[in-house]
């Protein structure tokens, strides 16, 4: 696991763009596993950024999202489809058939095969899984004690994770309780991952990752296992 140290929030989004947007100028057809959070904002801001002054190509460029919640109205303005399309897809020349979400079933029907993980598998598998971690720990929305076998599949959220993502709702109660997420195995295939983690919050998390116990009870401990991951954090961030 390679550890790049960056100052702060800004940084560490200036730096990740580029580290992303270099690997899409290299590989036109890549096939990217993007997260949904506060902590990718700002690099996606600076992808867009990028696209707008030197025209990288997203074209041909596929995505797969981590993780959706399940029981939001069609259309909510909480779902994750909404928060990628707004923030980062409709300002880049993507195609919207080539991004993809768990929950969106219809996409993974229409595929003829039956599980996400089997569309990531037609599509060639994910190049790059970019990953936010939670303050448990959580990686997606594969909470503590989440199988290192696990495969895409519905989940049930803990109060703790409801409780730090109720600031992107109205209240506590319209968390949704449950929610469908890339297994720890799904994203342990992708070739290669990248962790961003940002801010004092992240702190007691990060240091449990990089103690190296790898454990069940802490979900990203796994990423130890894995040929080729990057973490970028910022010194609020690392102790
Ligand atoms: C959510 C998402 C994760 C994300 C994490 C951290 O629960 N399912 O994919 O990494 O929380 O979010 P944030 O970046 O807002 O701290």
């Amino acid at each position: 696991m390679k550890i790049i140290e960056v100052s702060d929030y800004e940084d560490m989004s200036a730096q990740a763009a580029s580290y992303f947007i270099h690997k899409i100028r290299n590989l036109p057809t890549i096939t990217l596993g993007l997260a949904t959070g506060g902590t990718p904002k700002g690099m996606y801001m600076n992808m867009i950024e990028d696209h707008r002054l030197h025209q990288t190509c997203y074209q041909n460029v596929t995505t797969f999202n981590l993780d959706e919640y399940i029981g939001l109205d069609d259309g909510s303005n909480h779902s994750y489809r909404t928060f990628m399309n707004d923030t980062l897809f409709q300002h880049l020349n993507i195609q919207l058939s080539n991004t993809h979400f768990p929950a969106e079933e219809e996409q993974i029907e229409a595929s003829e095969f039956n599980s996400y993980d089997q569309f990531i598998k037609i599509h060639g598998g994910i190049d790059v899984q970019l990953l936010g971690i939670g303050e448990n720990g959580h990686i997606g929305f594969n909470e503590p004690g989440a199988s290192f076998q696990s495969r895409t599949r519905i989940v049930q959220l803990t109060d703790s994770t409801r409780q730090n993502n109720a600031r992107y709702f109205e209240n506590l109660d319209s968390v949704p309780t449950h929610a469908i997420t890339m297994g720890i195995e799904t994203i342990m295939n992708s070739k290669e991952i990248v962790l961003l983690a940002s801010g004092s919050a992240k702190k007691a998390a990060l240091s449990k990752l990089l103690e190296g116990e790898i454990t069940e009870a802490f979900p990203a401990s796994v990423l130890h296992t894995h040929p080729c991951v990057t973490v970028f954090a910022d010194k609020a961030a690392l102790v």
